[in-house]
């Protein structure tokens, strides 16, 4: 299974370092599963361990005159080709277009990045019935190949991320299906993970794993999640 802790514009590069520590106190609960933690872009580094450090953000450039932005020179600095792309937060606080998201797979795609790239509807489409979230999803893949080999999907319904309010099994397991007849890609779920449900969440068939915020901001609750999926 596949965990990913993504931080936002949470801790530090000190409290970062501590976190990856703790997680390495307890190897044995992750060892035969994919551990990726995305902390800001302050504080990545490069961690010689069995845990994938990523980008939560970064410009398809090189480098050049983006301010603001951190390119590739920047990632490569501390080894990181992981990234994480199309995040609802980006898309709708930022105002990243879908040609501005398929752009930056594309470049970190040649690139040979492995991308986490999340799709998710907000509630109003939601509300209109499932035949229009799938719609919705399909306009958040235009540009994308799915085939490609690094890509991880993360469904993440906005209405669900940092409500406490995830999607029920039904609705995930539904989505997740349609998805599977897309791409043999693994599937990750995000939005409102937590100590309560992720182990009714993680044995929904066709998902392959969990992108985290709030629940993984703790070390310590982020291995209890983990060992309790097993
Ligand atoms: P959440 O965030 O777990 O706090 O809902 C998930 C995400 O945005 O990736």
């Amino acid at each position: 299974m596949i965990f990913a802790a993504n931080f936002k514009t949470n801790h530090t590069r000190a409290s970062t370092k501590e976190y990856v520590d703790t997680l390495l106190t307890k190897k044995s609960l992750f060892q035969n599963e994919r551990l990726y933690i995305f902390p800001p872009l302050s504080a990545l580094q490069k961690c010689e361990s069995d845990i994938k450090i990523g980008a939560q953000n970064a410009y398809m450039i090189q480098s050049g005159a983006f301010t603001g932005e951190v390119g590739l020179e920047q990632l490569d600095e501390f080894d990181i080709n992981t990234l994480i792309i199309g995040h609802s937060e980006r898309r709708e606080l930022l105002g990243e277009s879908q040609t501005m998201v398929a752009q930056k797979f594309q470049f970190f795609k040649e690139h040979n990045f492995e991308i986490i790239y999340c799709i998710g509807e907000p509630l109003e489409v939601r509300e209109n019935g499932e035949d229009h979230v799938l719609e919705y999803l399909s306009t958040q893949l235009e540009g994308i190949d799915t085939n490609y080999d690094k890509i991880m999907i993360a469904y993440e319904p906005i209405w669900a991320i940092g409500t406490g309010k995830s999607a029920t099994i039904a609705e995930i397991t539904s989505i997740h299906n349609a998805l599977r007849k897309l791409t043999q890609a693994p599937l990750l779920y995000g939005g409102s993970v937590n100590l309560e449900n992720i182990r009714e969440i993680i044995q929904i068939d066709n998902v392959n794993g969990v992108l985290v915020g709030s629940a993984s901001l703790d070390a310590k609750k982020f291995l209890e999640l983990i060992s309790l999926s097993r």
